[in-house]
């Protein structure tokens, strides 16, 4: 039988976006076309340089029956109202980081997923590291003994012309928070994906540095379900950017993951792995990512469309780093 091609459409065409559409590109399954922004120039010039058809309006984009899969990519605050939309206008649905702001319009779309026929899968790209995957094994193996230590470290730099130049970013209504929600999430869905769920027993959360209502600097203290104890510390102050660690340490060895690269790994009296991961861009410079985990997501999207594979990332899957950082913002006025 022959192979279907997915066409997919992008929502909101800033940054994020342009990695959507050279994932989709590189993808032999996937077609890019078309785009839709709530400013309809930045979809026009989004869709010359692509070669795609700019739609007027989301609406639009939804009512093309051309469209299987809509991927989006705007500010965080309209995720979860556009992506019930697009569940229930049937629509394959790849929803950006953060779901939602808070756990209770993360549940609004895990109940659209279910009641549609349509899947969705939230990015959280890192996870598609082979790196992140032999960690999660070790760590599920027992090799590192009884589990001590889990902790988060984002040391990052964003210049204050990042924040100044959005009207959205470090906002309370469309970025639900700062550094910990944005940047962080990523780490601190890794962590919990390597070694399990954790709750808050302490955090602070302040505006160090950056002229923004939300934090860029977060500090938490864990309880892991394993009985580990760890911290969380995350910011967008950390001048000049530092990769992010996390530190796995166990009664019988230990596992330094630094941007999702094993860097050191001792296992008994054993040195497994040990060399300095190169400093990723991504500390200190939102606009440098690597297209190829992007591309494994949606490329598994596609797998489970066609019953080859579950969909790995899925709105459930995707609540649990947001309901971490929601009971850490909970001590945000403490
Ligand atoms: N996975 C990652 O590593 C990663 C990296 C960067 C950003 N993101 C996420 O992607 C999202 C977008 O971030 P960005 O950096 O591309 O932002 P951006 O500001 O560069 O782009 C947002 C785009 O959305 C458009 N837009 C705004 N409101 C809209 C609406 N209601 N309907 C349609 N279009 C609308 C804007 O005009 C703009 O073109 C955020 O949720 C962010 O957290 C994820």
């Amino acid at each position: 039988m022959a192979q279907k091609t997915f066409n997919f459409a992008i929502l909101g065409s800033g940054n994020v976006a342009k990695f959507h559409a050279e994932a989709i590109n590189s993808l032999e399954e996937a077609k890019l076309i078309g785009v839709a922004d709530s400013d309809f120039s930045r979809a026009q010039t989004f869709a010359e340089k692509y070669g795609i058809k700019p739609y007027a309006s989301y609406d639009e984009m939804l009512s093309d029956p051309q469209v299987d899969a809509v991927c989006i990519c705007t500010p965080s605050g309209y995720h979860a109202e556009q992506a019930i939309k697009a569940l229930q206008g049937g629509k394959h649905t790849v929803l950006e980081k953060p779901m939602a702001l808070n756990t209770e319009d993360a549940d609004k779309i895990v109940e659209a997923a279910e009641k549609s026929d349509a899947l969705i899968t939230v990015i959280s790209q890192n996870r598609f590291l082979p790196d992140v995957q032999k960690a999660k094994e070790i760590v599920e193996s027992g090799k590192l003994g009884k589990l001590v230590f889990c902790d988060l470290f984002m040391k990052y730099w964003r210049d204050p012309e990042y924040y100044s130049a959005s009207d959205w970013r470090g906002t309370f209504k469309h970025d639900g928070g700062g550094a910990l929600i944005n940047q962080g999430i990523h780490g601190v869905d890794m962590m919990l994906y390597i070694v399990g769920d954790a709750k808050p027993s302490f955090a602070k959360i302040k505006t160090s540095y950056h002229n923004i209502e939300a934090e860029d600097t977060a500090l938490a203290i864990l309880d892991f379900e394993n009985g580990a104890s760890g911290v969380i510390e995350a910011s967008t102050c950390a001048y000049p950017g530092f990769n992010r660690r996390i530190e796995i340490v166990g009664t019988e060895g230990c596992m330094i993951i630094s941007e999702g690269h094993i860097e050191k790994l001792v296992i008994g009296n054993e040195t497994v792995i040990e060399g300095a991961v190169e400093k990723r861009g991504s500390s200190a410079d939102h606009t440098v990512m690597d297209t190829s985990n992007h591309a494994r997501q949606i490329q598994n999207l596609i797998n489970a469309i066609n019953g080859k594979e579950p969909i790995f990332i899925d709105a459930k899957e995707a609540r649990r780093p947001l309901k971490l950082i929601e009971e850490i913002y909970s001590y945000r006025n403490k």
